[in-house]
């Protein structure tokens, strides 16, 4: 009985860790790189770097997503700026304008030139 309970339970957590697995942001980059030329690069810059060819006419200058800030950030919380965009400053929210796939894809993208990392 107590290998049974145990080995439900084990089945319980590898479907569960499957699921949330499966949850994780998945995007593009290719197609993510489009979307960036398109409705990001203007502000934060062919490099990413936040200079932008718009950027010096702006209150509030764009995140250099290069980063060690931007980078310590998780892609959920990139991902909630890109779509709802921050507050009082020129970056506006996309969503609506751009599918929840392009956002996944630009995000992608983002992360594949300037990688996750937390600060040890
Ligand atoms: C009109 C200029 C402008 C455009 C266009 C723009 N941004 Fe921004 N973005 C900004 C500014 C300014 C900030 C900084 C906001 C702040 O300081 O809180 C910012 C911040 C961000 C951040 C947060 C970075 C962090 O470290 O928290 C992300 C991610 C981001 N932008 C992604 C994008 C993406 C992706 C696009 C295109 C789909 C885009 N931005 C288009 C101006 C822009």
């Amino acid at each position: 009985m107590k290998h049974f309970v145990t080995g439900a339970a084990l089945l319980i957590v590898l479907a569960v860790s499957s699921w949330v697995s499966a949850q994780v942001v998945r995007g593009n980059p290719k197609d993510g790189q489009a979307v960036y030329q398109q409705h990001c690069l203007r502000c934060h810059g062919d490099k990413l770097d936040g200079n932008g060819p718009e950027s010096g006419d702006l209150i509030t200058q764009p995140a250099n997503l290069l980063s060690q800030t931007s980078r310590a950030k998780t892609d959920w919380e990139l991902l909630v700026t890109i779509s709802n965009g921050a507050l009082f400053t020129p970056m506006h929210g996309f969503r609506g304008k751009l599918t929840d796939q392009q956002m996944l894809d630009v995000l992608s993208y983002i992360r594949s030139v300037a990688p996750f990392d937390a600060v040890s």
